[in-house]
């Protein structure tokens, strides 16, 4: 749907011009100065194809510098700009809401340097994260962040959106894992904050503003991240729990139990196994394949969990593996279950929780919620939302439980204005009652931009609305997102 009838284009944007045109081509050739309509088409629409923008410009530069060039002309002309990396954001940040000139990083994609000792990885911003994460896994080692959009998503647009993912539990947020960036502000200057020290309090780590900003501050060109070794023994299992009780009883058992090996904790609600079912149908029926994947033949259940176990011992991390899963059976915490064999099976239960996005998408129209709220009280809400909408909706709840991390989607055969209102504002008044966050990994986009103080104080935002004025004077970095765009055009 198109933004215009909730936001207006700002008018003191300019408009491209043929002369603009002709200083792109001169600093960026013709291969970097992209009009064709179907590529436009593309990066006009965002993943989820919910947003749509006009934007008849696209952009790739190859180096800081040209980022540089592009920023410095596009402030001066006051023309409004979006960055793009992997373009599979969920909040509409990384399409323009209007006809702002696309920035895509994707041409900036080379690996600098590893060292082999600190594990500390640099490289440009456009870099696909899959690509990373073999890269490493050739040398020994893995990146601390890994998601199911890895195959198309870029560092520069993770460290953007600061992803979190499906292991943050073990590794931590990219708040602690990137050790220095190199961006670019709105006036083209090339802040070099790129420092690979794991320690270095030489005044305000500024690179922090950057992590999770998305693309409101300044165009991330390179990335400096600290990463692990690869340990050589994985073992992940899938179980069923009865109810949501049981599944925090898991969660508690697990961190006790398995302490330092434990690397993943991810849940799905039967309504989320549900659509894997009838994706894996689906699949079946196009490509012949034989027999649905399903790890559980005999009955369904109300939860499953995913839970991954990275440690350097294969018979250590198997016995307390065992001894966990013994436990929780004698406890009654899960009701059925199954233990990977190899790397196949491994990936197959990966698959299923990673598959869980697309085949919602596949499934119709969706509502998406990236909630944090205190982990006692996240099924509650999944639970009155279902009484709420009936039979109108399917309710579908997964996430990152081990993070406290809920995503919540309501599917739909197709939008409809009047579920809508049923959802929100009830959502938002639900998360910030229970003291939650109304993103906790995805951002705020164009979706919530206008939603932020059901999260942050009014004095919060309004300083982040200062930072943004101190650093993008024109407002021309990536316009309406993030914060309400009223506080950029009232006096
Ligand atoms: P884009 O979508 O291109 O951009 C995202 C935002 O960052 C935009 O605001 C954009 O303007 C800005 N941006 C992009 N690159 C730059 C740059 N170089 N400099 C400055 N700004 C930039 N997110 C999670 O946190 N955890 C998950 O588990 C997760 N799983 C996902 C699974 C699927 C199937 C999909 C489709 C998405 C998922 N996401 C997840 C959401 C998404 O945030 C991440 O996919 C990813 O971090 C976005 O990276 P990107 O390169 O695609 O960025
Ligand atoms: C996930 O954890 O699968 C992602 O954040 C995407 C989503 O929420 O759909
Ligand atoms: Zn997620």
């Amino acid at each position: 749907a198109s933004q215009a009838s909730i936001i207006q284009r700002r008018p003191d944007f300019s408009t491209i011009s043929s002369e603009d045109l002709s200083y792109f081509k001169n600093i960026l050739g013709e291969r970097g100065v992209v009009q064709d309509e179907e590529t436009l088409d593309a990066v006009n629409t965002d993943w989820m194809r919910k947003y749509k923008g006009t934007s008849k410009l696209m952009l790739q530069p190859r180096t800081a510098e040209e980022v540089s060039q592009i920023l410095k002309y596009c402030n001066s002309r006051c023309l409004a700009v979006v960055p793009q990396g992997g373009n599979t954001g969920l909040v509409g940040g990384s399409v323009p809401a209007f006809d702002e000139v696309i920035v895509s990083i994707s041409h900036m994609n080379k690996i600098i340097s590893l060292d082999k000792v600190s594990g500390i990885l640099v490289c440009e911003a456009g870099c696909i994260l899959e690509n990373l994460i073999a890269f490493l896994d050739n040398q020994g080692f893995v990146m601390p962040l890994d998601l199911g959009a890895k195959g198309s998503c870029q560092i520069g647009g993770n460290v953007s959106t600061n992803a979190g993912g499906l292991r943050l539990l073990r590794y931590g947020s990219l708040h602690g894992s990137v050790l220095g960036l190199e961006v670019v502000l709105a006036n083209g200057t090339v802040l070099d904050m790129l420092g690979t020290l794991r320690k270095d309090n030489t005044g305000y780590d500024l690179k922090h503003l950057f992590i999770g900003s998305e693309g409101s501050l300044g165009i991330v060109t390179k990335v400096s991240i600290l990463t692990p070794p690869k340990l050589s023994s994985v073992n992940v299992c899938f179980l069923a729990c009865k109810d949501y009780a049981s599944c925090l009883k898991l969660l508690l058992e697990a961190k006790r139990k398995l302490g330092e090996i434990l690397s993943a904790f991810e849940f799905l609600d039967h309504g989320a196994m549900d659509l894997h079912y009838l994706l894996c149908y689906v699949e079946q029926v196009l490509k012949h394949l034989e027999g649905v994947r399903n790890p559980f033949p005999s009955s369904m259940h109300n939860f499953y969990v995913l839970i991954e176990t990275t440690g350097s011992s294969e018979s250590y991390d198997r016995e307390k593996l065992d001894a966990f899963l013994l436990h929780s059976m004698e406890n009654d915490l899960i009701s059925d279950g199954v233990v990977a064999q190899d790397i196949t099976q491994a990936s197959s239960c990966w698959h299923i929780r990673e598959g869980i996005p697309e085949a919602l998408m596949k499934a119709g129209g969706v509502y998406k919620y990236d909630l944090s709220i205190p982990v006692e009280k996240m099924y509650d809400l999944v639970e009155e939302m279902g009484v709420r909408l009936g039979a109108s909706a399917k309710v579908v709840a997964y996430g990152h439980l081990g993070d406290g991390n809920l995503h919540l989607n309501i599917s739909t055969p197709q939008y409809d204005d009047n579920i809508l209102s049923q959802i929100e504002p009830f959502v938002y008044e639900w998360t910030s009652k229970h003291k939650g966050s109304i993103s906790a990994e995805h951002g705020l986009g164009l979706m919530k931009a206008n939603k932020i103080h059901y999260t942050k104080s009014p004095e919060t935002v309004q300083l982040m609305a200062n930072i943004k004025k101190l650093l993008d004077p024109n407002g021309i970095l990536n316009p309406y997102k993030v914060l309400p765009p009223s506080l950029f055009t009232e006096s």
